[in-house]
């Protein structure tokens, strides 16, 4: 048992930036070939660049994860150039653009529960049969610490990421008899493209000091929790929803 990723193929949405680029970065590091998806073509040949220096292969898929029917082809389609896909990351996401919920419009809400959700539901749907017939796979979806606790800024947020929890738990139960273990992780807070722009410093710092570990994430620490989820050392995990966060969920912010 280890940590090795050797002969494994990944498929990770979303990995055009942040926290799914590390994913990607560390998973071709412990000897996957990486699949990476995204719809920003210039963040995801950056990740390309990164991941490939390990010298695993690397496939871009440019793809929208809200159209099922070309994330599919195009999920197929690499699936059968690798021969397999061992791990999928659902990772895609938006984030709730700080919204008061009587502000939360039916299109903020369709673009939130399309992209978080939906994609993750038939990407995953396109995945499981040649799982099945590996009788092998490691499913990880990416839900939040606001799925746990809530959000006072973001409830089409929440609800999308608590909606993956309770996808994560079905599949779980569905698709254990074929060795297939799925699990989701809940970051906590993370310095991305994604929470970064309007972000004051001093209100950085002062949401730090409540942390009880005293620091945000690092750039890999929620790509080592994934990691670990995709390696044989997680064989008898299924149905968690693992948050690293430095034990801000314990304090309850
Ligand atoms: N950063 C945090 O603090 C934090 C905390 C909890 C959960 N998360 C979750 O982690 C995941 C990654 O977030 P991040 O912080 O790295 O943000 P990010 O914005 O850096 O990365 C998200 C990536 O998803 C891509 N993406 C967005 N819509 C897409 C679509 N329709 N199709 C394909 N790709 C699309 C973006 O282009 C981007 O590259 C998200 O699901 C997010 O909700 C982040």
């Amino acid at each position: 048992m280890s940590l090795s990723l050797d002969g494994r193929v990944a498929l990770i949405t979303g990995a055009g930036s942040g926290i799914g680029r590390s994913h990607a970065v560390l998973m071709a590091e412990r000897g996957a070939d990486v699949i990476i998806n995204d719809i920003n073509a210039d963040g995801l040949a950056e990740t390309a660049e990164k991941a490939g220096a390990n010298g695993r292969r690397i496939h871009q898929v440019v793809e929208d994860v809200r159209d099922i029917a070309a994330m599919t082809n195009a999920a197929k389609k690499a699936e059968a150039e690798f021969g397999k896909i061992d791990i999928l990351v659902n990772n895609a996401g938006v984030s709730g653009q700080r919204l008061a919920f009587e502000d939360i419009t039916e299109e903020a809400y369709d673009r939130m529960v399309d992209i978080n959700l939906k994609g993750a539901f038939f990407l995953t749907q396109a995945i499981v049969p040649g799982m099945k017939e590996c009788r092998y796979g490691k499913i990880i979806n990416t839900s939040s610490m606001y799925a746990m606790g809530g959000n006072n800024v973001a409830a089409h947020y929440s609800a999308a990421k608590s909606a993956l929890s309770g996808l994560t738990n079905s599949l779980a139960r569905e698709l254990a008899e074929w060795n297939i273990m799925v699990n989701a992780v809940a970051p906590g807070f993370v310095l991305t493209g994604m929470t970064s722009p309007g972000r004051d410093e001093e209100g950085l710092k002062r949401r730090v000091e409540q942390v009880p570990l005293q620091r945000m994430s690092g750039e890999f620490d929620i790509a080592y929790t994934v990691a670990f989820l995709a390696s044989d050392e997680a064989d008898f995990i299924t149905g968690q929803v693992i948050s690293p966060n430095g034990g801000e969920r314990i304090v309850g912010i």
